[in-house]
């Protein structure tokens, strides 16, 4: 370790307090004051400063947003308090009834005010803070017993890793959501798949699945962000005594709250807030399924009490799944790398749930017959909690005559053979098996893919080529390719082509685990043939 003075420890932490202070304005206020290559450049100067220094890294340190060397598993914690949820109200008449029970437990406060906070869908995180400093972080779990995200929740830049306040509290636990914004979802999925990757369905399961990674430096590279709706423990005097001045003081600390946080006075404004808030729902910048409304008052918070699993003092109005018109033009049958013929409905496009939706998947045959569709038909489409877009239902009323019926085909699109039906499974398979061009492209596309063979550079508009030119009908191909059988493909550079066939030859070093599931093999197919 090399020797240090006090110069370098002072422009340490100057460094550390620059990044600190940045990062906030960045992140959490929206107010960037210097550009990203500035920030970049302080934060490789930290680094530098950190390995040629490493006594002088603390827990704080703005280097642990980059994340740290995997774990072997999580450690189960146990929550200080009980992590409960929400009881759910679905209409206004709940909400009512909500409101009259407060009253009626309070008796004597003829005046409850609430706040009201958009529903995130994400993951909730509990946060524990000593001395200022993020000691812990653990998701909810069973709601008694959680998993130690600490490293991974470090890299979240939206939340503070040592509280903006001096002094700090000696201990406070802050929860809230992690979440995706619909922005970050569709940037993360864009990067999946271009991986080969399955794409995630939903910014929640992707907020989720990302902050579960024994590896924390994955979940830095994802677009996560942290938003605060509570405090539970609190050790200094003095705190806030309602829920709207607390979010006030944990947005002094450091943290991210929401900015459409409203104090309603009574029932009669939450659920103005709740009519207005739907109708901006499709235009914010993240998910939400409903609006999360609290008693104001804390006193009153403790009065009301608990249920076994849900506080008294609050509750969740759900918001229905959005949905809105629109045309179905055709129905194209898509044949997978099993042969599973998939339906999907093209449609005219349409604005719900903050995405143009122009397609959706229409499973198998069996929806097909429950929806009744023709060509042309009206349909209702939704985006529920999942972005994988529904046709929920068609308008029979608005069907045009004579309009055609959508039946599913008896061979297949693509290589003409019988489609089957079997009985024990509900979708419907292409029975050209490998002398199906789609489920050749298909299997070749899984071999490649990065979890299994890892062929960097054989993407799908290649794949379809090599496929539709005729060097390739099996994966066994791809290993006889050559120079001059890849530079006739239209866009394949020299260099592509070379980096491809170093790629191929790469990929004979592999795992037996990642081969095997290479090989993709669909053991129905072959027991029904037995
Ligand atoms: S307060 C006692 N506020 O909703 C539970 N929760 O259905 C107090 N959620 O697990 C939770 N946004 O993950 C609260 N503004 C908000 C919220 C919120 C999303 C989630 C949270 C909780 C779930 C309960």
């Amino acid at each position: 370790m090399a020797s240090i003075n006090d110069g370098i420890v002072a422009s340490y932490k100057q460094l550390v307090s620059d990044l600190q202070t940045h990062n906030h304005y960045y992140h959490v206020l929206d107010d960037p004051r210097i550009t990203d290559g500035e920030y970049d450049g302080l934060m490789r100067q930290l680094l530098l400063v950190e390995k040629q220094y490493p006594q002088l890294i603390k827990e704080d340190s703005p280097s642990k947003r980059i994340g740290g060397a995997p774990l072997p598993e999580f450690t189960q914690v146990k929550h200080m308090v009980p992590m409960l949820s929400l009881d759910n109200a679905f209409g206004i008449k709940a909400l009512r009834d909500f409101d009259r029970r407060v009253h009626e437990r309070l008796q004597g406060s003829e005046n409850v005010s609430y706040l009201c906070e958009p529903k995130l869908d994400g993951v909730a995180v509990s946060l524990i803070y000593e001395d200022g400093i993020l000691v812990r972080a653990a998701t909810r779990g069973d709601g008694a017993i959680g998993e130690d995200v600490t490293s991974n929740v470090k890299t979240i830049k939206s939340l503070p890793l040592k509280l903006i306040s001096d002094p700090p509290p000696r201990l406070i636990e802050v929860r809230g959501e992690i979440y995706m914004t619909r922005q970050g979802f569709e940037g993360l999925n864009v990067f999946v798949n271009n991986r080969g990757e399955k794409p995630f369905v939903n910014p929640r399961n992707a907020a989720a699945g990302s902050l579960r990674q024994l590896d924390s430096r994955i979940t830095a590279r994802r677009p996560l962000s942290f938003c605060a709706y509570s405090v539970e423990q609190y050790t200094d005097s003095g705190s806030p005594d309602t829920q709207h001045g607390m979010m006030r003081y944990v947005g002094q600390l450091g943290f991210r709250t929401n900015p459409d946080i409203f104090f309603a006075a009574d029932i009669d404004a939450c659920e103005r807030y709740c009519n207005d808030l739907l109708t901006r729902r499709a235009l914010l910048a993240y998910d939400i399924d409903g609006v999360v409304i609290k008693v104001n008052d804390l006193e009153k918070q403790k009065v009301l009490g608990f249920l076994s699993r849900s506080p008294r003092w609050a509750i969740a109005r759900k918001f229905p799944a959005e949905e809105a018109f629109s045309q179905l033009l055709s129905v194209d049958f898509q044949v997978g790398r099993t042969g599973a013929v998939t339906p999907v409905a093209r449609l005219s496009p349409v604005f719900v749930g903050g995405v143009t939706i122009s397609s959706a998947s229409l499973h198998n045959p069996d929806e097909i017959t429950r929806l009744d569709l023709h060509l042309g038909d009206t349909v209702v489409v939704r985006r529920a909690g999942d972005v994988i877009p529904q046709v929920v239902r068609v308008i029979h009323e608005r069907r045009q005559k004579n309009s055609s019926e959508v039946l599913f085909p008896k061979f297949c699109p693509v290589c003409d053979a019988p489609i089957l039906n079997n009985t024990s499974e509900v979708v419907a398979r292409c029975s050209g098996s490998l002398s199906c061009a789609a489920q050749v492209k298909q299997v070749i596309k899984h071999f490649a893919s990065r979890s299994a063979m890892n062929i960097n550079g054989l993407g799908e508009r290649l794949v379809d080529q090599l496929v539709d030119s005729g060097c390739v009908t099996s994966i066994v191909d791809l290993y006889d390719l050559s120079l001059p059988m890849l530079i006739p493909l239209a866009r394949l550079a020299d260099k592509s082509a070379r980096n491809l066939l170093s790629a191929i030859e790469n990929s004979k070093k592999t795992t037996l685990q990642k081969f095997l599931y290479a090989l993709g093999i669909f053991f129905d197919q072959y027991l029904d043939n037995s």
